[in-house]
C-alpha cells in the first residue's frame, strides 16, 4: 500500500522532513509506503495512488473515467498531452466559493502524468477541494487577506462562532479576522499594540484593547467562548501563554496561527499536537504557518 502527499506550494521541504518511507517524488507530490501518515505540511492526501500505463490520450481518459467521474489535474510533466486527456474528461472547473458555503460533496479524484504514457491517479483524496485548494469570492474592502484563513478554517471544520458569542482576538490589527467574527454576529474583543483599521474599528460588536496580548490573564475574561490568535510571535511563546488559559477555560475554543521563521520546529508542533481535543492543519491560505485549534 502507498499514499500520496501533495505539499503546499513552497513547503515541499517541510513535508519531506515529516514523511517517512518516501519512495518517489513528482514535483510537489510525494509517494510514501504504507497507510496515511500523520503529517501537517500537506495540502491534500491521495489515497491508494495507482500507476496506470496507457498508449493513447483516449485510452488514458477512458481509464480515468472508469475509476471516477470528476478529476482534478495536477500539472507536472507532458502538460500539453495531459491537457488533451483533461479535455476528454467530464468538465470540472470549480467556481470560487462564497462565504459561508457548504463543503463540496462530489467525490473527486486527482491525477497527473509522470511520463508520456503513464498516469499517476488516485480516485479518492482527503479534501473535497481540487488539489486541496480553497478559492473564495474575495472581498477587496477588507484591510488584509488574512480573513481567508478564518473563512477556510470555518468552512473545513464546520464550526464557527454563533451570534452573541464572545471572541477574544489577539494580534487583531488591521482587523480582517475581527471583520469575519463580527460578521458572524459574535462580540469581538480585539487586542493589538497597533490600531485597527478605522473602517473596522467602527463596526458594531467590536471592542478594541490597545495592549500587549501576553499581559492578558484568563480571569480578566470570564465569559470568553473563543480565543483567536494571529499574533506574530514564536510558537513557543504562544504555547507558554496558552497553558493557563487551556486549564482555566476547558470549554473555550481556540484557533491560533503558529508562525515559523526558518524550518518549522517539530518539537513545538508536537507540544501543541498533544493538547487534549486539539488538532493542527496547514490551510491553503496559511503561509509558513500552521493552524492549531481546540474544539472546546
Ligand atoms: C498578522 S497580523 C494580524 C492580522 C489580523 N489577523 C487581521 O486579520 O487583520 C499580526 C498582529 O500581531 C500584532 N502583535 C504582535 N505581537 C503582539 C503583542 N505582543 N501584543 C499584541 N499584538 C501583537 C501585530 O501588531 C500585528 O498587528
Amino acid at each position: 500500500m502507498k499514499t500520496g502527499y501533495l505539499a503546499p506550494e513552497g513547503f515541499e521541504e517541510e513535508l519531506e522532513r515529516e514523511l517517512e518511507g518516501v519512495v518517489s517524488r513528482f514535483g510537489r507530490l510525494f509517494i510514501a509506503d504504507g497507510p496515511p501518515q500523520k503529517v501537517y505540511w500537506v495540502q491534500d492526501v491521495w489515497f491508494d495512488p495507482e500507476i496506470i500505463p496507457f498508449s493513447s490520450v483516449s485510452e488514458a481518459a477512458r481509464l480515468l473515467k472508469e475509476r471516477q467521474k470528476l478529476w482534478a489535474y495536477l500539472p507536472y510533466q507532458n502538460i500539453r498531452r495531459a491537457l488533451l486527456i483533461k479535455d476528454k474528461l467530464a468538465y470540472f472547473a470549480p467556481k470560487p466559493l462564497p462565504f459561508p458555503a457548504p463543503l463540496p460533496t462530489s467525490p473527486l479524484g486527482s491525477w497527473t502524468l509522470i511520463d508520456a504514457n503513464t498516469l499517476l491517479a488516485a480516485a479518492h483524496c482527503q479534501t473535497p477541494f481540487a488539489l486541496g485548494e480553497v478559492h473564495f469570492q474575495e472581498n477587496k474592502r477588507v484591510p488584509s487577506r488574512a480573513y481567508l484563513k478564518l473563512w477556510e478554517f470555518f468552512l473545513r471544520t464546520g464550526f464557527s462562532p454563533q451570534p452573541n458569542e464572545h471572541c477574544l482576538e489577539l494580534g487583531a490589527s488591521p482587523g480582517s479576522w475581527s471583520w469575519v467574527l463580527q460578521g458572524l454576529g459574535a462580540r469581538v474583543t480585539a487586542v493589538d499594540k497597533a490600531p485597527l483599521d478605522p473602517a473596522i474599528a467602527v463596526l458594531p460588536r467590536i471592542t478594541f484593547l490597545k495592549k500587549d496580548a501576553f499581559s492578558l490573564n484568563p480571569d480578566d475574561f470570564p465569559d470568553v467562548d473563543w480565543v483567536f490568535s494571529d499574533l506574530i510571535c514564536a510558537p513557543e511563546k504562544l504555547y507558554a501563554w496558552l497553558l493557563p488559559w487551556l486549564e482555566a477555560k476547558p470549554n473555550t475554543r481556540f484557533v491560533c496561527t503558529l508562525k515559523f521563521l526558518g524550518a518549522a520546529d517539530r518539537e513545538v508542533i508536537e507540544k501543541f499536537a498533544k493538547i487534549d481535543k486539539s488538532g493542527i492543519c496547514h490551510l491553503f491560505h496559511n503561509k509558513h504557518e500552521l493552524t492549531w485549534y481546540r474544539q472546546g
